[in-house]
């Protein structure tokens, strides 16, 4: 067990750090560059492997970096489950795993999975049986729990009721056109993303893609809008939005409420698509824009439909992309090998440290429903239907939650079209 732990993880950063920042993960010091993230920062370090899933105990790795999967919850200056992707390294912090019995490589609840390999119902297993019935409900607590308590208990923060002009839900490049536009008509307009840095999609970017771009973000940076990142929109209550981050608990009550929130990747049906090292060609671009290897062996598998993410990111990092789809992946604790299936047909077998998958994104559509929008099922999932952006009175819908392409001009024409919407029905308010 002692070996196993103390196996050297493969270090991934490109670059030792230029601004370092020192935290602690488990018994060890480790270094990453300022802003990283702690999943960008463990990755970056090595580390695959942060966590386990809740009831079989499999390995878990951070697979999307954009709060969606799971896969990266981690106990943080003893607080748990923190989400690792969305939670940026500070000096001194001390990062622990959770939700195991031994380390995080060599978890012994694990054996769950191989004593029950056809599933387990903890809810009714020897149920009803005296004597057993007590005591397995104290382990199903312990197999299935996630994190246990924080040190401390957090004081209680009142909530505020606040009236606002133009709240945005999102800080992508749709979010940012349309923010610029309404700022400059004179409306007061915030956006909130519950990223630790603005952009949306376009964090993920490599820099040659996101040059694309410069121009929206070039309006925005000089638009008088706010921003405030870290921030939740969680639910939409009778119009009332409900708003969670630093500055505490907020219901939002907005003239104009644009929902902006992008997609989500997806990950394909495939024997082991959950094992560390498997992951979106969205994440792998970030990893890569923030000076790591998403693997040293690594592939890009461009499923029909996809992008722009694997493409540009093949053509950055010189990492080999095959268009096609994946059959499986394989690896114990951390992928190291996959099955692949090209265009043509032809089925091949290789050694890889990481399986870089481009899949079409599915629409964030679940804050849109709240507030009555119909939705339309297509391949890639629910997508939003809107008349030029308006969802219901007061409330519309952009970018690729709306299926509008995640390219510059697109992004453009829509922002236009949606702000002179929302201006005509601002103009009949006033
Ligand atoms: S939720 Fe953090 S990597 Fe997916």
């Amino acid at each position: 067990l002692q070996c196993i732990h103390q196996a050297m993880p493969t270090r991934l950063r490109l670059a030792p750090p230029k601004r370092p920042v020192s935290f602690m993960f488990d018994q060890e010091e480790l270094q990453c560059e300022q802003g990283d993230t702690v999943a960008e920062a463990l990755f970056g370090a090595g580390y695959k492997t942060l966590s386990r899933s809740p009831k079989f105990h499999r390995p878990r790795g951070a697979s999307c970096l954009r709060g969606g999967c799971e896969g990266c919850l981690v106990r943080i200056d003893g607080a748990p489950n923190m989400i690792a992707c969305l939670t940026p390294t500070t000096e001194g912090m001390r990062v622990l795993t959770q939700n195991t019995i031994g380390t995080r490589d060599f978890d012994l609840l694990r054996v769950t999975d191989w004593v029950f390999p056809h599933g387990i119902n903890h809810h009714e297993f020897m149920a009803g049986v005296p004597g057993l019935q007590d005591a397995m409900q104290g382990i199903a607590r312990r197999i299935t729990g996630l994190g246990v308590l924080p040190d401390q208990a957090l004081p209680a923060r009142p909530a505020e009721h606040r009236l606002c002009d133009v709240v945005i839900v999102g800080s992508g490049a749709s979010a940012q056109a349309l923010a610029s536009k309404l700022a400059a008509s004179g409306r007061t307009v915030e956006l909130l993303d519950d990223a630790p840095g603005p952009g949306g999609s376009m964090r993920f970017m490599t820099p040659q893609q996101r040059a694309e771009f410069a121009s929206i973000e070039a309006d925005f940076a000089r638009s008088i809008a706010r921003i405030r990142m870290s921030t939740t929109a969680a639910a939409l209550f009778d119009n009332k939005l409900l708003v969670v981050g630093p500055e505490g608990a907020q219901l939002i009550e907005a003239r104009t409420l644009v929902f902006a929130t992008g997609a989500h990747d997806t990950m394909p049906a495939f024997s082991g698509n959950d094992i560390p090292g498997v992951m979106s060609a969205r994440a792998a671009s970030l990893l890569w824009s923030r000076g790591i290897r998403p693997g040293q062996n690594a592939i890009i598998v461009a499923y029909p439909e996809s992008g722009p993410f694997g493409t540009a990111l093949a053509g950055a990092s010189g990492i080999r992309i095959v268009r096609g789809t994946v059959v499986e992946a394989s690896g114990l604790s951390d992928v190291t090998g996959a099955t692949i299936t090209n265009e043509q047909g032809k089925r091949e077998s290789i050694t890889v440290d990481a399986v870089i998958v481009d899949a079409p994104r599915a629409p964030s559509y679940e804050l849109a429903i709240q507030a009555g929008a119909t939705v339309k099922h297509e391949a890639q999932g629910f997508t939003v239907q809107t008349d030029a952006g308006q969802i219901a009175p007061g409330i519309y819908a952009i970018g690729e939650l709306v299926g509008t392409a995640l390219n510059a001009d697109a992004i453009e024409a829509e922002s236009n079209r949606v702000a002179n919407a929302i201006a005509a029905e601002y103009s009949g308010i006033g």
